[in-house]
């Protein structure tokens, strides 16, 4: 099969105007629990399926890998884009929360220019989910209690990689590794200063359901002056 013969037909159900909740936040919550499983989306034969598994097959077996993967996208004070997988870790008022090496090119990229773009794509439920807006750090003490919930082998990782830098071998980094369990024998283990949270603030956000014959609906959320939000449909 070639590539050009890849193709599907997105079918599963629509999105009107008056599905959406007027405050973005909450609709994405909703969109995100029905992508995880964690709440019925209208297609009752999957909802029985994920709660099955996560009654009877372990805990998180019900919930989609990587649900809450998304693209960051972020560009250089040039405007040369790159873009990358990075873990959702969080919602709130503030915005879209994830965590990071700040050295890396991405902290860097942030660093000179703070406007990005994050992407999710829920192949099973058909949709996707496109927001921009300005990324801060978070409060250092935010990323240290966070930091503290990380499995510990993540915490060692934090401090054995430069992230983005070049490696001479993969034994140097293994190496490296070693070298600070040694040190850090202990559940103890200190956030690196270089490692922490952002926070992307939303003032767009489109929600994309696939409808067939590719005539998709999309609805997208601007951010006013006063703080209201404008929702526009946006042909497909
Ligand atoms: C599923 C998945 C999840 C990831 N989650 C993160 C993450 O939460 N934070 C992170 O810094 N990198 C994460 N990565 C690695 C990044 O995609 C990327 O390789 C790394 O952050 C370096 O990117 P940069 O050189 O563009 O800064 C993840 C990769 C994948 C495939």
């Amino acid at each position: 099969m070639s590539l050009a013969d890849l193709r599907r037909e997105y079918s599963l159900r629509a999105l009107r105007r008056a599905d959406l909740d007027p405050d973005p936040t909450t609709q994405f919550n909703r969109w995100f629990e029905q992508a995880a499983g964690f709440r019925r989306s209208g297609n009752l034969r999957r909802f029985c399926i994920n709660l099955y598994k996560s009654l009877f097959l372990g805990a998180n077996s019900g919930v989609p890998v990587d649900v809450n993967a998304m693209t960051l996208a972020t560009a250089d004070k040039d405007g040369r884009p790159s873009a990358r997988i990075v873990l959702l870790k969080g919602v709130d008022a503030r915005g879209y929360i994830f965590f990071t090496n700040y050295d890396s090119r991405k902290g860097q990229e942030l660093a000179e220019n703070p406007d990005a773009a994050l992407v999710f794509y829920w192949p099973s439920q058909e949709r996707q989910v496109c927001i921009a807006g300005e990324v801060t750090k978070l409060p250092e003490a935010e990323s240290e209690a966070y930091f503290k919930t990380r499995p510990r082998g993540s915490q060692i990782a934090a401090w054995a990689s430069r992230q983005s830098v070049i490696l001479p071998s993969r034994e140097a980094l293994e190496s490296e590794w070693k070298q600070l369990e040694a040190k850090y024998p202990g559940e103890n283990i200190p956030k690196p200063p270089y490692w922490g949270g952002y926070v992307l603030a939303p003032t767009r956000i489109e929600f994309w359901q696939g409808r067939p014959s590719r005539l998709h609906d999309r609805f997208r959320y601007t951010k006013q002056a006063d703080g209201a939000w404008k929702i526009e449909r946006l042909s497909p």
